[in-house]
This record gives structure tokens, sequence and C-alpha cells, in this order.
């Protein structure tokens, strides 16, 4: 039997990068997933893909931002599978133009902040509020929450996703310590630079960036979203059955260096390839 055989898994963001391999990884293992998007085209393409390898999916188009459409996706779940065993919150995207998130306390948009939040944060909170009473029925449950390195090491001008994924952490503690008690485990996991789809496209067209950028780790390289799905099937399983509250870092090492080595480090690097496109350089040699 696989290890997720029976249970019913939401992925929101499920279409693409990190949520589309994580559906596709408990597919494999056996549960019944739903994919909430509001990429049709992409969330069929995948799901189409996980029933052609003999699993079972289903699309649930939604819109994570909007309360009443996280409300949706979960009676969703309830009526095509019968409940709710995983919730992993993830989807925003970080490639996604419109929204944009950039910006200090001083330039970036309320509407801005406001939609960071919504999708960051606060579907999160209702996402939870939604399935924990299915699971407390059953007293059963995992979630977990796509946090980022971003949680602890801030980027200049980056206010709402250094804020949101922060707060993501806390917000993972908080449930685990609310809904330990009814077998409900909630765990957050923190990625390095997973090269996407989307983000495939972008390194593409800067292909020594992606080089300057994977001298940055440790293991001398970014990651892949199998790495990311590999780690929530983990937490998820009961292999970890005594893990909640946790935020597993998954990031080849990149977060556990010494900041000033790590700077002489890529400066050699550049000194070594002048011909190195260095990836958003424009915000530090105007500073
Ligand atoms: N890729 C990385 O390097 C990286 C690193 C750290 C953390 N993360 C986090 O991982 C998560 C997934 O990122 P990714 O890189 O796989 O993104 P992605 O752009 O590859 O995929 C995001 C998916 O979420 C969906 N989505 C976005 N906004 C949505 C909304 N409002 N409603 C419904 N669906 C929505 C998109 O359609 C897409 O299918 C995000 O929370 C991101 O912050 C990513």
């Amino acid at each position: 039997m696989s290890s997720f055989e029976s249970q019913v898994v939401i992925v929101t963001g499920g279409a693409l990068g990190i949520g589309g391999a994580t559906a596709r990884k408990f597919a494999k293992e056996g549960a019944k997933v739903l994919i909430a998007d509001f990429n049709e085209e992409a969330a069929t393409k995948n799901v189409n893909l996980i029933l052609s390898q003999g699993g079972i999916a289903a699309f649930s188009h939604i819109d994570i931002s909007k309360s009443e459409d996280v409300n949706r996706m979960v009676q969703e779940a309830i009526r095509q599978f019968g409940g709710v065993d995983v919730l992993v919150q993830n989807a925003f995207s970080v490639v996604a133009g419109e929204n944009n998130i950039h910006g200090s306390a001083v330039t970036v948009k309320e509407e801005s902040w406001d939609y960071g939040m919504d999708v960051m944060l606060k579907a999160l909170y209702l996402g939870a509020k939604h399935c924990i009473p299915h699971m407390q029925r059953k007293q059963f449950g995992n979630i977990i929450n796509i946090a980022s390195v971003h949680s602890f090491l801030q980027e200049p001008n980056m206010l709402v996703y250094e804020t949101a994924k922060a707060a993501v952490v806390g917000l993972t503690r908080q449930m685990a310590v609310d809904f330990g008690p009814d077998n409900i485990r909630v765990n957050a996991i923190a990625p390095g630079h997973i090269v996407t789809e989307g983000l495939q496209k972008v390194w593409t067209q800067n292909p020594s960036g992606l080089q300057f950028f994977e001298n940055q780790y440790p293991l001398r390289k970014t990651g892949v979203p199998d790495d990311i799905a590999d780690g929530i099937a983990f937490l998820c399983s009961e292999q970890a059955s005594f893990i909640t509250g946790h935020t597993l870092v998954i990031d080849g090492g990149l977060s556990i260096q010494l900041q000033e080595k790590f700077g002489i480090q890529q400066g050699v690097f550049a000194r070594k390839h002048p011909e190195v496109q260095i990836p958003d350089a424009a915000y530090y040699e105007e500073k």
C-alpha cells in the first residue's frame, strides 16, 4: 500500500512549480488530490497528467485571495473525495507581474500589501479554519504551510514578502499548539531558490546569472520542485509523526553561511567570470 492511499490532499497553487510537483507526488503515493488554482489551463494539464498515470485528481478553480473561494475549495474536496486529510498551503507566484509586491514601507502600494497578505497569510488562516473542523472529527490531519528562506533573511526592498513569510512561521507554530491535541500536525517548509517552470524561463534568458546564483549554494546547485515535494510528503508521513510546529529549511545550505565571507566568495566569482550578468544588479547599483 502506498503511503497516502485513501487520503484526500488539497494543494493550493497545485498547477505549476512546487505545488505542481507536490500534487503529482501525493497522487503517485495513492492520494486523491484536489488542485486548487486560478490557472485553469496549467491545472487541467496537471490533472490530466496525473490521471494518465493512473492517479486520482480534480481541479478547483479558485483565487486564494478571496475568502469565499477558500471555503468553496474545502467544500469541493469534501463533496468530490469525502473529506480532507492533508492541506498544502502553497499558492503564490514569485514570478507573476501583476500585484507587484516589490518595495519598501515607503514605496510599496497599499493594494500590493493587501494582496500579498491575503494570498500568503490570510488564505492560510482561512484554509485551516475551513479544514480543521473536518480533521478534528477524524482526529487526524496534516497541514503544510510554505514559508521561505525569506522568513528568516531579509532581501532589501521586499517588505511584503519578507513580512508575510516570517509570519507563516509563527502561524504554523500557533496552529501546531492549538490543534496538536486533535492529532493534527502543522509544519512549514522554507525553500531556497527552486527553479520552477516560470523561473526556468527567466534563467534561460540569463544562463550566466544562474551559474552566479548556483555558486551561492554550498551544494553548488539550486533546487527543483521535487526537492520540496519530497520534504512535504515526508512531513505528512508516519515517519514524521512526532514532528509538529517545525519549519524545515530545504535550501542546499544557502542560509547557514557566514554572510561577510559569502560576499567575498561571490565577488571572487564575478572577478573570475567577468562576462556574468549578475541577477537583480540594478537595485544594488543604484544604492
Ligand atoms: N520558487 C522558489 O524559489 C520559492 C522559494 C521559496 C518559497 N517559495 C514559495 O513557494 C510557493 C510556490 O512558489 P512557486 O515558485 O512554485 O510558484 P509558481 O509561480 O511556480 O506556482 C505558483 C502556483 O500558484 C498559483 N497561484 C498563484 N496565486 C494564486 C492565487 N491567488 N489563487 C490561486 N492560485 C494561485 C499559480 O497559478 C501557480 O500554479 C510560494 O508560496 C512561494 O512563495 C518559492
